[in-house]
């Protein structure tokens, strides 16, 4: 299949009407879109990440009142949360409609629905006249796309279209919520922070890696956001082996004396995740084979990044 690149949300959302997927910025990561209502359209994204089916996908929408066509109810704290934050980098869990097809749920009883605030994603999902399923367009296990080009990478000539735009403004994907329980449980920490969440709903808490409780973000079993190389955390440069041929990403400039193949000093945290996994490709192209990431504060943004480079240094 020939990709077509475009600019013009208009042209994306005519694939998207024919049944097809087409991968479109949002302020997170990039998405691979397909129609929300479409098994056929659906089955196709996770043909092409080559994504495990048990999996589920985050519908998004364009407008809020878009969520009615999805979720069977609307929780009061998902209430406050959609008041509060959309749009913008969450996803909330929400107790389904019969109507959303099984495959886009990983036959689950819920689904994950986000609002974007990027205004080229917006123009996109309205112009396709329907919400759209979409998880980030990398193949499955790869470090998302933060830029269309690395969308290209992954995945030219298995679907029908990239819908061109800037590189994403956060670096990583949207905080997943789950209120369909009527509390609200963060799932898996991203753009958004626990602090921002936090002065909107006090009592909000974070799902434990370890407990094995229910309802847990399926996504989050499976390898992720992994470059070739063996990713390993530091807490400062000077940590860093002397092999030859090393990268390194951090905040902390490396000694004059120390020698990487590719480094990335980042201003501050958000810098950091901005430029994260665009680093890990291109550390892939240049064939590194280690690469070291300093640690930061688990506070604000640095939960997140964290949780990414732990996920990325794990090997299983
Ligand atoms: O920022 C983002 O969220 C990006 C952009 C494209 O919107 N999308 C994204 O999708 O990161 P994906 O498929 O790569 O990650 C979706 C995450 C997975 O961890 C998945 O398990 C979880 O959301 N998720 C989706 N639906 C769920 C549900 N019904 N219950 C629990 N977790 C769910
Ligand atoms: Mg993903």
């Amino acid at each position: 299949m020939k990709t077509r690149l475009t600019r013009s949300p208009r042209v994306a959302a005519e694939f998207i009407r024919a049944g097809e997927v087409v991968a479109f910025p949002t302020e997170t990561v990039f998405g691979l879109g397909a129609a929300l209502f479409s098994e056929s359209a659906i089955e196709k994204v996770f043909i092409a990440k080559g994504r495990p089916s048990d999996n589920p996908l985050i519908a998004h929408v364009s407008f809020v009142g878009q969520i009615e066509e999805i979720a069977a109810t609307i929780p009061p704290i998902a209430h406050e949360l959609i008041e509060a934050f959309f749009p913008g980098p969450l996803t909330l869990v929400l107790p389904r409609k019969p109507s959303v097809p099984k495959i886009a749920t990983a036959g689950l009883e819920t689904v994950g629905v986000r609002m974007p605030t990027h205004q080229l994603a917006l123009e996109f999902i309205r112009e396709s006249g329907t919400p759209l399923v979409a998880p980030s367009a990398n193949l499955s296990g790869r470090p998302s796309p933060t830029t269309w080009e690395a969308v290209k990478t992954d995945l030219d000539g298995r679907i029908a279209c990239i819908l061109q735009g800037e590189q994403t403004h956060f670096g990583i994907e949207s905080t997943v919520v789950d209120c369909s329980g009527g509390d609200a449980i963060v799932l898996r920490a991203g753009a958004l922070t626990i602090e921002d969440l936090r002065r909107v709903i006090p009592r909000i808490t974070q799902r434990s890696d370890a407990s094995d409780q229910q309802p847990v973000s399926p996504g989050l079993k499976h390898r992720h956001y992994s470059p070739a190389a063996t990713v390993r955390l530091v807490s400062h440069p000077r940590h860093a082996g002397d092999e030859s041929g090393a990268g390194f990403i951090g905040l902390t400039p490396p000694a004059a004396t120390q020698l990487f193949a590719r480094q990335a000093v980042c201003l501050n945290v958000s810098d950091y995740a901005y430029t994260l996994f665009q680093f890990f490709r291109a550390c892939d192209e240049d064939k590194i084979r280690v690469i070291y990431c300093e640690r930061v504060e688990e506070t604000g943004l640095g939960v997140a990044l964290m949780d990414r480079l732990r996920r990325a240094s794990r090997r299983d």
